[in-house]
């Protein structure tokens, strides 16, 4: 049976077939798009008897948010017994239903009508092209899915649910994008609060932590490191935008590490992640130090033979104690050893009393004993800090080639704070990077080959710092770390031996306080 029914057929409902249409629409512009609009239950509300309700409105519908959907326009209406009535009529989103459709047609069969459920339903994508709609109902085909009732079912259902769905939908965003907004600019508008990390305890996270950021106060390769306050301390929040993820992830495994709580180890308090998707940001949050790095130190100070040595020593304890595997105890597993691999001045920290912690393992190696560290390609690290087998890209991927490759970089800062040591004869000179005299401020790789492996320069020791027996001895120490023979170089354990033993001396007179550089 084929079926066509127009609006001419409905007794109840007036058609208007010469609708005014808005401007806009009249000159054929594509972006707007408009339906006929009718709500059986708001005209009954207007007129009980539905004697003057009329389909005259015409909506102008929303503008597409998805470029998969289409606009369509949609009717759905009653038959019962042949009574027929238009229920809703309205603008349409479907990306797959009605495409192609340029008349309102409902196929749906004469089976899937009840008298409880005599719901009809097309839709179309033709400007205005639910004012007449047709029902030509498919041939009854015996099923063994859904019973042609349920079917009838879904599409009611389908409107009722798309449309709720849609509007719960755009609230929720709106309304989280608010309190997101809300809340970063919250954290900017903070007023900086007193300095008292001690307090803060490493504790799981519950939820997102209440903290405030304030200042950034270092970028380095992996986002930028900010002040910030936590239940009224200060503390430090490393901000990894989405691509960095890797590198976040490797540094919050190497503090949740069992035994890497250390005074020379920079504190870990907890890591999260905020945002959801290409807003994601990972945030690594740890004791904050005001001195900041080693590297700023030295820029803005010098340092005394006694600093030099304090920084030095504590320095070398906080390399040792990550390189070396410590045995499981009581209350915690085995640690096991980790190569940091990008060691260098603006990776050490000070505290106030100016002994260091040691910071940043984004690109840190863990060996687990029994286990492979992984996924390793040798040539990472900061070119200017790289040892000559890894330049070469002719390091061996044994745990022990990577520790001395961290020596390698720790001779460089120790020549980077004897550079800065007031203690020398004459003038100190301004604070230069390793090497910077060599290949400048932003070498190649292929600088770096040149001078470190074909030429097997280092940075030059100026024959001022050979003033006493105790730098002397530095000296020698600095030279055995950076060794082109890897296997020849000091470890760690035998750095902090060397430098606890020359702060001791009593043939050399230390200086007591930093000056800056000013004051020179
Ligand atoms: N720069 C990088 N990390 C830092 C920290 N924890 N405190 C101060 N400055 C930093």
């Amino acid at each position: 049976m084929v079926g066509v029914i127009t609006l001419a057929l409905l007794p109840t409902i007036t058609v208007v077939e010469a609708e005014v249409l808005p401007e806009a629409a009249k000159e054929n512009q594509p972006q707007d798009f408009y339906c006929e609009q009718y709500n059986r239950t708001e005209c009954s509300q207007k007129d009980p008897t539905l004697t003057n309700c009329t389909t005259k409105t015409i909506k102008k519908c929303e503008a597409l948010e998805h470029p998969e959907k289409s606009h369509q326009c949609f009717v759905l209406w009653t038959n019962t017994s042949g009574k027929i009535e238009v229920d809703l009529k309205g603008c349409w989103l479907d990306d797959k239903t009605c495409t192609d459709t340029d008349d309102c047609i409902s196929r749906q069969s004469v089976s899937s009508l009840t008298e409880q459920k005599p719901h009809l339903f097309c839709c179309c994508n033709n400007q205005q092209c639910n004012k007449n709609f047709y029902w030509h109902p498919a041939p009854e085909v015996p099923t063994t899915t859904a019973a042609p009732s349920e079917a009838s079912d879904v599409v009611v259902e389908t409107v009722a649910w798309t449309l709720g769905t849609l509007v719960v939908v755009v609230i929720v965003i709106t309304i989280l994008f608010y309190l997101y907004r809300r809340h970063r600019m919250a954290n900017f508008m903070e007023l900086p609060r007193v300095e008292s990390t001690a307090l803060v305890p490493p504790s799981p996270p519950m939820g997102l932590r209440p903290i405030q950021l304030q200042e950034i106060k270092a970028r380095g390769r992996f986002g930028a490191v900010w002040k910030a306050n936590l239940h009224g301390d200060v503390v430090a929040v490393k901000i990894f935008p989405v691509q960095d993820k890797q590198s976040w992830s490797v540094e919050k495994e190497v503090y949740s590490l069992p035994q890497m709580s250390h005074d020379n180890i920079l504190h870990f308090i907890g890591a999260e992640k905020r945002g959801e998707n290409l807003q994601a940001e990972f945030w690594l949050i740890t004791t904050y130090h005001e001195r900041g790095s080693l590297n700023d130190y030295l820029k803005a100070n010098l340092v005394t033979w006694n600093e030099l040595c304090t920084i030095g020593e504590s320095m070398a304890r906080g390399l040792m104690y990550l390189h070396e595997e410590q045995p499981a105890t009581k209350c915690e597993d085995l640690k096991p050893a980790i190569a940091h691999r990008d060691f260098k001045s603006k990776n050490v920290l000070l505290k106030n009393d100016l002994t260091a912690c040691i910071a940043d393992f984004g690109l840190a190696l863990i060996f687990r004993p029994g286990q492979s560290p992984g996924d390793t390609h040798g040539q990472v690290g900061t070119r200017r800090y790289m040892a000559p087998e890894v330049l070469e890209g002719a390091i061996n991927f044994q745990r022990d080639a990577f520790l001395r490759i961290d020596m390698y970089a720790c001779g460089l800062v120790l020549w980077e704070m004897l550079s800065r040591c007031s203690s020398q004869d004459g003038p100190v000179a301004e604070y230069h990077l390793p090497f910077e005299d060599e290949v400048g401020q932003h070498p190649t790789l292929d600088d770096m080959q040149e001078c470190v492996v074909t030429q097997k320069a280092r940075p030059a020791i100026q024959p001022s710092w050979r003033t006493n027996v105790a730098m002397v001895g530095l000296i020698d120490t600095m030279e055995e770390c950076w060794d082109h023979d890897a296997e020849a170089r000091l470890s760690a354990s035998c750095v902090v031996e060397r430098l606890s033993s020359l702060s001791s001396n009593p043939q050399f007179s230390p200086t007591s306080h930093p000056q800056k550089e000013s004051s020179i």
